[in-house]
């Protein structure tokens, strides 16, 4: 048997207003991406045939989200934002050819599994018609109400309609429904705004299916799979989750975090067998971690890689384009941008490696600067294999430095250096025989006078 052809609408026109915010709500960010972008990727691992995103007027910024995450989904606008049975209505033109299944989600709402939508998709495929896919909320304020009888779910109330009594229930919906795709148009059309809020209410979708006689049954998921976003309380509350999740994913992979609630990761982050982590690490996106690292504590890595072995921190920062090999050392008060550590090279100490290649088995000393950004143009250095950069060295790039160089400690460098050189690049020391006791003692005599003048 073929997997059914399936369409997802995601709604996300709303303004959220309760976000007090100038972006559309679902552009905010949980784990470093978009909340619809959480949702896209779910329907990518769930194999939807189609996606239809409902956008409202002026969302360039989500049309433009929707295209880099999934370049064949469609994008319909909601001129008016009439509620979410109007929102679904609006991706319309998706609708040709039927699909089989038709799910609608909610773009604020970015934590659902895609095994969470192949399950209510099984049930559509052993006989329901429509699937509404609910969770016992520990604060159902706010949700619509799945209302059951006989154990048969009847209609969802959504709470400024509800009855004291079915303020009480706290089976709530989440949002996620999904429906035989021959019986969605006529649904969808016969839902009516005779409500609290004058909305069409796509959870009107389960009483009009009962009364056309269609069978309708509920999947219930963990709160934390389904919480949904209208506020910023919302948002932190959902990261956290997200947070819980990719912390207990990562030890499950065989990672060591020695303060898990003390990590942070990004939805992206790849971590290898055998990493250590230590507590108040930050993994901003784009990285991508190889076995047996050591990332100590307080570093913050984005867009980075770093290879087999290598150790980091405690206080190290890998900023984007930052490529560290195998084996390496990056000390603590080091941050490297757009650069290569190259195998077994070490920068310990107070460094600064921007628009670099560091060569392999190089050491860089304490203080060292790459001098990379003439406040116009940004230039390359290039420093070879086993050179030794001495200490509170500055690096003036444009510069090569030739494999196995030896800097003096102090140098300013500002030309390009041959392999196996030696660059002094320093005043020449001058030393005078006795002249310090002297010179103590001068300002010795200088500092009592100036203080029996303050007397007198
Ligand atoms: C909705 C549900 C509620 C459910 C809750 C789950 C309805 C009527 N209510 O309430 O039963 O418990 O979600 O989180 O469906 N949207 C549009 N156009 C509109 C209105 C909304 O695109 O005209 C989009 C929003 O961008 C959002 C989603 O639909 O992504 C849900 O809308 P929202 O206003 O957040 O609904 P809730 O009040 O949270
Ligand atoms: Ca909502």
């Amino acid at each position: 048997m073929s997997a059914p052809t399936r369409l997802a609408i995601v709604l996300a026109a709303g303004l959220g207003t309760r976000m007090k915010s100038a972006r559309p709500k679902v552009m905010h960010e949980v784990a470093n991406l978009s909340l619809v972008g959480h949702v896209m990727k779910a329907l990518a691992a769930a194999e939807a045939t189609r996606i239809a995103v409902v956008v409202g007027p002026d969302m360039a910024e989500l049309r433009q989200e929707v295209a880099r995450l999934a370049p064949a989904a469609t994008c319909h606008e909601q001129t008016d934002r009439l509620g979410t049975a109007h929102a679904a209505l609006a991706a319309r033109p998706a609708y040709e050819p039927l699909p089989e299944q038709i799910f609608v989600l909610f773009g604020d709402t970015p934590l659902v599994r895609p095994q969470t939508i192949a399950r209510i998709g099984a049930r559509l495929e052993e006989g329901a018609d429509l699937v509404v896919l609910g969770f016992r909320a520990r604060n159902p304020t706010g949700y619509g109400r799945l209302l059951e009888k006989d154990g048969a779910l009847v209609a969802i109330r959504e709470e400024k309609d509800a009855s004291d009594a079915e303020r009480r229930v706290d089976f709530c919906n989440s949002g996620i429904m999904a429906f035989r795709g021959a019986r969605f148009a006529e649904i969808l059309d016969s839902v009516r705004n005779d409500n609290a809020n004058g909305e069409y209410y796509l959870t009107d979708a389960v009483e009009i299916a009962r009364g056309l006689g269609l069978s309708v049954a509920s999947e219930t998921a963990e709160e934390a799979e389904v919480q949904g976003i209208n506020t910023r309380a919302q948002l932190a509350d959902v990261e956290a989750d997200f947070q819980t999740r990719a912390r207990r994913a990562a030890m499950d992979d065989g990672a060591t975090l020695i303060a898990p609630q003390t990590v942070f990761f990004s939805h992206d982050t790849v971590l290898g067998k055998d990493v250590t982590v230590e507590p108040n690490v930050v993994f901003g996106p784009g990285v991508t971690v190889a076995d047996g690292v050591t990332i100590r504590a307080f570093s913050h890595l984005e867009q980075a890689s770093v290879g087999a072995g290598t150790t980091m921190g405690p206080y190290a920062r890998l900023r984007p384009g930052a490529v560290i090999g195998a084996g390496a050392h990056i000390g603590n008060f080091v941050e490297i941008k757009n650069a290569t550590v190259e195998d077994g090279a070490k920068v310990n100490h107070l460094s600064y490696i921007g628009d670099a290649r560091v060569g392999a088995n190089a050491n860089i000393g304490a203080g060292t600067i790459t001098c990379n950004y003439d406040g116009f143009l940004k230039h390359h250095t290039d420093i070879g294999a086993g050179v030794f950069v001495g200490s509170n060295s500055t690096l003036v790039a444009p510069l090569v430095i030739g494999d196995g160089a030896y800097l003096a400690a102090g140098g300013t460098v500002t030309q390009d250096v041959p392999a196996d050189a030696l660059v002094i690049g320093r005043a020449r020391q001058t030393t005078k025989e006795g002249r310090g006791a002297s010179l103590k003692a001068r300002f010795q005599r200088a500092k009592e006078e100036k203080s029996s003048k303050g007397k007198g």
